[in-house]
């Protein structure tokens, strides 16, 4: 049986001149809307109670299991304003599809692909003022962040048998405090970000937790990210813990690591595979050694390089640096032009600029 979202409206939600200077600059992940979902799962029942009530805290014991062993997963999409005020999400049942992966991974129940649509719903719904307009050039939108946790107060090491699913809504700007421009990134050495048959490619907290040291290296050196290597060679490129990247060639190949169980299935990156070729490009999965980023800079066999994800969408990548060196960046002041082509065919999908013939949006409200 499918869940029901309830909804109990917030009685002191934001006044429209708060929302209002909120929207004006969101940036990324700072303020949160009125509501949130929320659904119970428990051995017995499965999922249900599913309601939309006031954003705010939560109870939870301290002897929650996801507070000690990390139970927990999550997903990241957003909804847009078209035009015509309706508004929309991009792919969200292959966000589902992905919560189900990550849930298997990391032994959670599966929320089946309407329950999931149905909670996004039920909360934009209700917090539909809350999607900003988008403004030519811009990005903004509602970022929606569902997740799961074992909630049960149990200290043994098993699979929880109660567990909290619950979204919220943050409206965002450009992830990257300082707007579209080139980020540096860090070639993490010291810290891998997962292993093989580790938890890489499930979206959970730990994998992000994983990714910190090496980020704030990366920082201490200047950088605005840290890209990982793959933890058995430290020879391959992997992914940046919160986004995916991509290689342009000269000869418009579209090189992007593949695969391989450690990296996140991004939406984005699935996506821009797909642009790529139509836009005459010729996708590449493949492992892709670290060298041939940093000699293909300086050759000029490698023209373009990206980050993207759904916060980041398409951002362009400037300097590689690592400990005893550096590449230069190929990103211009503003990204490379098929950097640029990608991020505006996309955005163009996402805000119904253009025609979606992939079928890639669902009307959330
Ligand atoms: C996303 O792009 O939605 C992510 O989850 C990346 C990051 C903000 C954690």
């Amino acid at each position: 049986m499918s869940l029901t979202f309830t909804t109990t409206p917030n009685p002191s939600p934001a006044s429209d001149a708060e929302r209002a200077a909120v929207l004006a600059d969101p940036g990324f992940g700072k303020y949160f809307t009125d509501h949130m979902a929320t659904a119970t799962w428990t051995a017995g029942e499965g999922w249900h109670d599913g309601r939309v009530s006031a954003y705010g805290p939560i109870t939870i014991m301290p002897s929650a299991a996801v507070l000690h062993y990390a139970q927990e997963i999550f997903e990241g999409l957003k909804a847009y304003r078209h035009a015509d005020g309706s508004i929309w999400s991009f792919r969200p049942e292959a966000n589902a599809r992905r919560m189900a992966r990550s849930s298997a991974r990391l032994a959670l129940p599966v929320l089946e692909e309407e329950d999931f649509v149905a909670s996004l719903r039920a909360l934009v719904e209700v917090d539909r003022a809350w999607v900003p307009e988008v403004e030519d050039g811009g990005e903004k939108s509602l970022y929606l962040r569902p997740f799961m946790y074992a909630s049960e107060a149990f200290l043994g090491v098993r699979p929880a048998n109660e567990v909290t699913y619950s979204v919220i809504a943050s409206p965002a700007g450009a992830y990257f405090a300082g707007g579209l421009k080139p980020v540096t990134l860090w070639i993490s050495q010291h810290f891998a970000r997962a292993g093989a048959g580790g938890t890489g490619a499930a979206k959970c907290g730990g994998n992000y937790a994983s990714s910190l040291a090496g980020q704030l290296e990366g920082i201490e050196h200047g950088c605005d990210q840290a890209v990982f290597l793959d933890a058995a060679t430290q020879t391959f490129i992997e992914e940046l813990g919160g986004m995916n990247l991509f290689l342009v060639t000269k000869d418009d190949r579209l090189v992007t690591p593949e695969l391989t169980g450690s990296i996140l299935e991004g939406v984005t990156r699935s996506s821009i595979l797909d642009l790529g070729k139509e836009l005459g490009l010729d996708p590449e999965e493949r492992r892709i050694p670290i060298e041939e980023w940093k000699d293909g800079v300086r050759s000029g066999e490698i023209v373009e390089v990206f980050a993207c994800g759904t916060a980041a969408v398409v951002t362009p990548v400037g300097e590689l640096r690592w400990e005893g060196g550096t590449a230069p960046s190929t990103a211009g002041g503003a990204g490379g032009e098929i950097t640029n082509a990608i991020r505006r065919r996309l955005l163009d999908i996402q805000y119904g600029r253009v025609e979606d013939t992939h079928g890639w949006l669902t009307r959330l409200a």
